[in-house]
Order: structure tokens, then C-alpha cells, then sequence
């Protein structure tokens, strides 16, 4: 199907390029005074030293855009304003009806991506920033998937490493099947606390930690075993969270640190054979090119540490080799918080210098800012605990389900608790997509849970309402509309935020920026508030202007459908 906004680039490129003797961006946007405005005159202005209302005459002269613009004039210093065709509105969104995908076609070229999400660790609570990443993740993988690309989701939880000494003891100490209640019950902070409590009251159940890491990186099968207790609880604890916010990671997408180790001497060993490993007291390190410290001295990532074991450097050196060069991948992304940005880039260019990430493979940090209380400061529980994701998402489903019950009070039971976990996850999963990943987010339920503004209650409720029409009339979505006419204002307008739908997939697929889809979706529930207020559906004045706006009702429930299920949030078809 063909988009719209690329036709008439297209059809602007040709006639800048025939002023300006090359090809030069024409500068296509979205506006509030046109349809569509093409800016490309003001800079090719300057370069070319002549006046860019000279040029934009000189474009419009030769711009052929038959079949797409009923007419195109010059404002200001030389913008030019074009007004879409009505025919051709029509056109467009007759072929979008048809289209399963509703305009947004497959990548062109399929890439292998790996989307490094989630991550917990073993036997300690999820936060609000595992949250962040689990639903900022989730919404990366089904996008790129949507897309036709290879995506794997790699959960590298926090598996390996010092405390697992510790919590093997206190595991001992317990006893396996009290320790395992505890565990899968989902007291993860109360058990991390209890072993650390004791490491650092009694020496002796220090010494014991301190020879189970031995014995644990040694191999030894009891204490594997042990281990394997404790990732295995904590795994099921995580699965539960992952189902009721309705994610997609699954048990299958478990890859964490401990699944690297054996990668982690052959990572060592080809960065000392390729001349890249230093000594540093006592250490083995890195310093991968352009990371100063204040002092301006180089700045080392340690892969080995003067103890012999290896860190969390390692491990996620281990992870772009095998990602890029067992696994293929050409795009990588982690989703990790902010403050892990600088390590991650160390990573990045160690690997670069490595020969592990070459063009066309890159890696990138999507890397989200705090989750923050009303007071501003992190994200807490009244006594200043982390709050468990699992209270969280059972206040925001109990939140939705009374919110609900004041709007409709006749729903039955199961719609109301279907609606109601929809509406709760909804609301937790748009307030984070919709801002900025790299900005802080205060996390307020009112505002999140509101039925109007941006927020996704809103957003579901405007599809409810277009599946209550059809209701209304006696049809559904599917049978009820007719050729699609577009005759009034507030149509033109509704048709062009459709339009624009492959558009904003095409640029999110590439940002990653998910607001910018909630904003879309926003303008398009905007457009079709304004719509239904003034063009009347079911009462229309004659059979063909009814089947037309059915028709558009049909399309805007079909795309704030497919916008809302590409960042995981799902549309109840009443409320
Ligand atoms: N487990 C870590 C944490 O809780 C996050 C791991 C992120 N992923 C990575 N490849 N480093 O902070």
C-alpha cells in the first residue's frame, strides 16, 4: 500500500532536486496551518544564496502532484501549504481498510535483533526499574516483531556471583522446603535481608559463605544443586509477575549471567591475545578508546578481578560476542536503566575494538530514566522500602475495577474483572511508554488512571465507544461499513491522522521512542472525538454518508487496536 506522506516526498524531492541541481531533503511535515508542508525552500535557500520565496515558486511550478493535492500555495518566507484531494484521502484509506496491516508493510530487510530486557535478580525483589524494563522491553519486541524481524528476548537476570555464597547458607539454615516457601511466596526481600543480616553479624556464617562461592564456581555438584534451588523459586516468582502484567517472556528467554560463564576465559583470552588486556593493581582490564576519568587518566572496565573471578564486564562483553556472532544478531538493545549508561558504552567499544561489533551490527542502550514517588524522590514504599511489583499491580487492577464500576455500573462480574486488568496494566505500562524513556516519571495513580487526557484508559475507552456503536447498529466492525467518502472538515481531519499511521511505526521502529506512538494515538482519539461530535454515524443523512463513517469508526478502532497491542496494553470491546 502506498503511504501517503512518502508519496508526497517523493513527488517534492523531484522538483527540489530540479531547482537545486541534486537531491535535497524537501522537508515534508505535518502542520497546523496545511495538510502538509513542504519547508525545503528555506535552507536550500541559504546554500543556494538566492530568496527562498523564489524557490518555493520555482518548486511549485514543477512539483506534479496530480492525484494527491487539490491545491498547493506558498505562505510566510516560503513554506509551502498543500491540502490533500478528498478522492485522494478516500483512495488511501480504502486501501488501508483492506490491508490486514493497515498500511504498515514488513521490513524490507529482516534483521536478527536481540532485546536485552527485564533482567531481576535471583533471590531479591523486582523494582520499579525492573519494570520499566520489563514493559519498555515488551514493547520493543512486539513492535520489531510486528515488523517481520528475527527478535530474541534475552532475560539476563542477575544469577551469578558473590551473594549467591551467602544465600546458599541461609538457604541451608532454613532448610530447603521452608526456604523454598519463602521464595515462591514472594518474600525475596525478606530473604536477601535475613543472609545479609547474618553475613555481617556472624564471622562464621561469613567464612561458610565465602568457601560455598568457592565451592560454587568450582562445580560442586551439591552446591549447583543448591544454586539451581535458588534460580529455579525465584524464576517461578518472576513468571507469575511477567503473566499478570501480561508480558511476553517466558520461561524460554531465561539467558542469565550464569549462562555467559563458559564464554567468559575465551572472552579473556582473545582480548589478551589481541593485545588489549592490561594489569591494573592486581586486576585484568580494558581500556576501551575515548573514556577519561577527571584525573584524565584512561579509565578502566575490569574483565577479571584480582581474586580470579570474573565481573558483570565480563559477562556483558561475553554477551555482544555471542550475540553477534553465535546468534547473528545485527541490532542489539538493552534495556537497562540510565545509570548504567557508561558502563554499557565501555562495553560497547571494548567489543568494537574487539572485532565483536562491526557494521552492520550495533548496539545500543535504551537507557530509562527513575521511577519517581509524589515527593520526587525515588520511587518507595511508605517505609522506604522498594515497593513489590506485585502489590503494585494489584492496587492499579483494584484502582481500575472501582473506576470502572462508577462509570458503568451495570457491567457484569468477569467483563468488570477482564476490564479491570486491562484498564490496571494499561495504565502502569502507558505511563511508562509514554514519556520520554531517558526522562524520570512520577509515579501517580490518579493520573494515570484517568479516563481522559493522556493516558491509555482514555484510549480504551474511545475504542469502546466505537464497538458500542456498531452494537448500537446492529453490526460489527467487520460487516457494518461501505465505500469510504470524505466530505466534511472534521473527516478530512480524522483521515489524515489515520493516514499517517505507517508513518509514525516506521519512525518509532527506528527511535524506539514509544511516545511518540502515544502521542499519535492521542491526536487520532482527539480526531475522532471531534468527528463523532459532528458528523453523526448511525443517524446519517442517507445511506451512503452512514456506511462511509461506519467505516471510519471501523478503521480508528482498527488502529488504536494495533497501536495500544504493539506496546502491550489490550482493548476490552465494552467497558
Ligand atoms: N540485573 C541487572 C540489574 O538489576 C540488570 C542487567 C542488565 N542487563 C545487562 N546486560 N547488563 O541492575
Amino acid at each position: 500500500m502506498a503511504n501517503l506522506e512518502k508519496l508526497l516526498v517523493e513527488r517534492f524531492a523531484v522538483a527540489f532536486a530540479a531547482v537545486a541541481g541534486e537531491r535535497v531533503d524537501p522537508v515534508v511535515r505535518r502542520s497546523q496551518h496545511a495538510d502538509f508542508q513542504a519547508d525545503g525552500a528555506l535552507p536550500l535557500a541559504r546554500k543556494l544564496g538566492r530568496s527562498p520565496r523564489e524557490i518555493a515558486t520555482d518548486v511549485l511550478a514543477r512539483v506534479d502532484l496530480a492525484g494527491l493535492a487539490e491545491s498547493a500555495t506558498i505562505s510566510g518566507p516560503g513554506f509551502i501549504n498543500v491540502t490533500i484531494e478528498a478522492t485522494a484521502l478516500a483512495g488511501f484509506l480504502t486501501e488501508m481498510q483492506a490491508d490486514d496491516r493497515l498500511g504498515v508493510p514488513v521490513a524490507a530487510a529482516p534483521e536478527t535483533v536481540v532485546v536485552d530486557y527485564s533482567a531481576p535478580n535471583v533471590a531479591k525483589e523486582m523494582h520499579v526499574g525492573h519494570l520499566r524494563s520489563t514493559v519498555i522491553g515488551d514493547a520493543v519486541t512486539r513492535l520489531l516483531t510486528w515488523l517481520g524481524h528475527d527478535v530474541h528476548r534475552a532475560n539476563h537476570i542477575g544469577d551469578w556471583g558473590t551473594p549467591f555464597g551467602m544465600l546458599i547458607e541461609h538457604l541451608l539454615d532454613l532448610g530447603e522446603t521452608t526456604a523454598a516457601h519463602e521464595l515462591s511466596v514472594g518474600d525475596l526481600n525478606g530473604f536477601y535481608r535475613a543472609a545479609r543480616v547474618k553475613f555481617d553479624a556472624d564471622p562464621g556464617f561469613a567464612d561458610r559463605s565465602r568457601a560455598r562461592v568457592g565451592a560454587l564456581q568450582s562445580g560442586d555438584p551439591t552446591t549447583l544443586r543448591l544454586w539451581k534451588l535458588l534460580v529455579g523459586e525465584s524464576e517461578k516468582y518472576f513468571l507469575a509477575v511477567y503473566d499478570s502484567l501480561d508480558v511476553m517472556l517466558t520461561g524460554a528467554d531465561f539467558f542469565g549471567e550464569s549462562f555467559y560463564n563458559p564464554m567468559l576465559a575465551p572472552v579473556v583470552d582473545e582480548l589478551d591475545r589481541l593485545g588489549l588486556l592490561h594489569e591494573s593493581d592486581g586486576a585484568k582490564v580494558v581500556f576501551p578508546a575515548g573514556f577519561t576519568g577527571r584525573d584524565g587518566e584512561p579509565m578502566a572496565l575490569i574483565v577479571r578481578k584480582r581474586d580470579g573471578g570474573y565481573g558483570y564486564g565480563a559477562t556483558d562483553l561475553a554477551t555482544i560476542r555471542y550475540r553477534t556472532q553465535d546468534l547473528k544478531a545485527t541490532r542489539l538493545l538493552y534495556v537497562v536503566g540510565a545509570p548504567q549508561h557508561q558502563h554499557l558504552e565501555m562495553v560497547y567499544q571494548t567489543a568494537r575494538e574487539a572485532g565483536w561489533l562491526t557494521p552492520p551490527a550495533r548496539a545500543t542502550h535504551v537507557g530509562f530514566g527513575q521511577v519517581l514517588g509524589a515527593d520526587g524522590k525515588k520511587f518507595a514504599s511508605r517505609a522506604g522500602d522498594t515497593v513489590k511489583l506485585a502489590d503494585l499491580l494489584d492496587e492499579a487492577i483494584s484502582r481500575a475495577a472501582a473506576i470502572i464500576t462508577e462509570k458503568n455500573p451495570n457491567l457484569d462480574e468477569p467483563t468488570r474483572a477482564a476490564v479491570a486488568r486491562a484498564v490496571g496494566t494499561g495504565a502502569i505500562k502507558y505511563a511508562d511508554l509514554s514519556s520520554d524513556w531517558i526522562k524520570d516519571y512520577v509515579f501517580a495513580w490518579d493520573r494515570m488512571l484517568a479516563t481522559t487526557g493522556d493516558t491509555a484508559a482514555y484510549l480504551q475507552y474511545t475504542y469502546a465507544r466505537i464497538q458500542s456503536i456498531f452494537r448500537k447498529g446492529g453490526m460489527t466492525p467487520e460487516s457494518g461499513g461501505g465505500a469510504i467518502r470524505v466530505v466534511e472538515p472534521a473527516e478530512h481531519a480524522l483521515a489524515l491522522e489515520l493516514l499517517a499511521f505507517p508513518a509514525v511505526i516506521d519512525e518509532v521502529a527506528e527511535t524506539l521512542l514509544f511516545h511518540t506512538l502515544t502521542g499519535y494515538l492521542q491526536g487520532l482519539a482527539g480526531a475522532f472525538t471531534t468527528f463523532y461530535d459532528q458528523c453523526p454515524v448511525l443517524k446519517a443523512a442517507d445511506d451512503e454518508t452512514r456506511a462511509s463513517r461506519l467505516a471510519l469508526c471501523a478503521l480508528t478502532g482498527r488502529v488504536i487496536e494495533q497501536g495500544l497491542a504493539l506496546l502491550g496494553i489490550t482493548t476490552p470491546a465494552r467497558m
